[in-house]
């Protein structure tokens, strides 16, 4: 069994700097905002987790049900020698990929990729255990601007799966796209795992579940500006809001102020008042159509060789080729 390769393109120094930048901006705009990159933090990766799990989560479920229906013809198609995964989380699903590409006989190397450390290490120990044939080398970096520093050589795929392209603002995701058009080369492929619109009254409760998962995960980045930034949040005093966005088409997740406050962010000398029912917004969830996506790919030099989606079409995994 090899052992696994860990690269560190974040320092803790790069992380709080970056985490100062954005907290500066984003509490100082109005309305206020959040990154959602500071979610994930070791507690944060295992709400997130937990949040897979849930009954009216079905992003997860359904992806995994089309990777789990395809996941032959995708190593048939792609015949990827090196699997490189961004914002790999667990690497849960992507199991179906390594077998189904080990299987098919191309695949040698995976290259799990995300900004938390914790789950990245926890998900690596697993899969060297699982998967000897495969040399598993790991990065710890933000997927927004180290994409030339991966490692290279060998055919590539890059995988982007559950909705996570939706939890960028169109700016960044087309500037984000572009970049991985300009890394890969032709014939390369991108796996892109995307919601559809569908029914508000199924997108909604997966991101506002009954059990409240999804608001601990989202109160939980004021815990991250507590421990990181010596701020005095108080999360119980912040509402969980889950609301669709017709227009945008997306789902936007907001922390709403149950009172007139005041915090203190003492690494960044400042005061941020919070009137009664101000809403600070975390997330966004973008969900979109055949056509909207399929678009947006070709902007970045994708061809869209295969669109498989459920029979409620919820969820989509697409194939996209680099075109030459
Ligand atoms: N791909 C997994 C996890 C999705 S959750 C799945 O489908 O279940 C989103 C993942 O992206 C988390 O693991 C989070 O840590 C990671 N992430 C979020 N922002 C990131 C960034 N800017 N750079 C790298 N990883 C990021
Ligand atoms: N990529 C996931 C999604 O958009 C992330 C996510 C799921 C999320 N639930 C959340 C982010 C709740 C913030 C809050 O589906």
């Amino acid at each position: 069994m090899a052992a696994p390769t860990l690269d560190v393109h974040l320092t803790d120094a790069d992380v709080r700097a970056s985490l100062r930048a954005d907290v500066l901006r984003g509490l100082t705009a109005t309305p206020k905002w959040l990154p959602p990159k500071w979610f994930y933090d070791a507690t944060g990766s295992k709400l997130f987790e937990l949040i897979t799990e849930l009954d009216e989560y079905y992003p997860t479920r359904t992806e995994r049900g089309l990777l789990t229906e395809h996941a032959d013809e995708i190593a048939a198609l792609t015949r990827a020698e090196v699997l490189v995964e961004l914002g790999s989380g667990s690497s849960d699903k992507t199991r179906l990929l390594l077998s189904a590409g080990t299987a098919e006989g191309s695949l040698r190397r995976y290259v799990p990729q995300d900004v938390s450390p914790s789950a990245l290490t926890g998900a690596m120990e697993d899969l060297v255990r699982d998967y000897p044939e495969l040399e598993i080398h790991g990065v710890v970096s933000d997927f927004t601007d180290t994409l030339r520093s991966l490692p290279a050589g060998g055919r590539r795929t890059v995988a982007f799966l559950g909705g996570t392209l939706g939890n960028l603002v169109p700016q960044e995701r087309a500037e984000f796209l572009a970049e991985i058009g300009r890394t890969v080369h032709a014939g390369e492929f991108l796996l892109l795992g995307v919601g559809l619109v569908v029914d508000p009254a199924v997108m909604v409760p997966a991101y506002d579940d009954a059990a409240g998962v999804t608001a601990r995960f989202n109160r939980n980045v004021l815990s991250v500006l507590n421990g990181s930034l010596d701020a005095t949040f108080d999360p119980e005093s912040f509402a969980h809001v889950a609301v669709w966005d017709d227009r945008h088409e997306w789902i936007e997740m907001r922390l709403r102020s149950s009172r007139a406050q005041d915090v203190r962010i003492e690494a960044l000398g400042l005061d941020v008042h919070f009137d009664e029912g101000e809403e600070m917004r975390t997330e966004i969830s973008a969900k979109f159509r055949e056509e909207s996506i399929t678009g947006e790919l070709a902007a970045a030099g994708f061809v869209v060789d295969r669109f498989w989606t459920d029979a409620d079409r919820r969820f989509a995994v697409l194939a996209a080729r680099r075109e030459g």
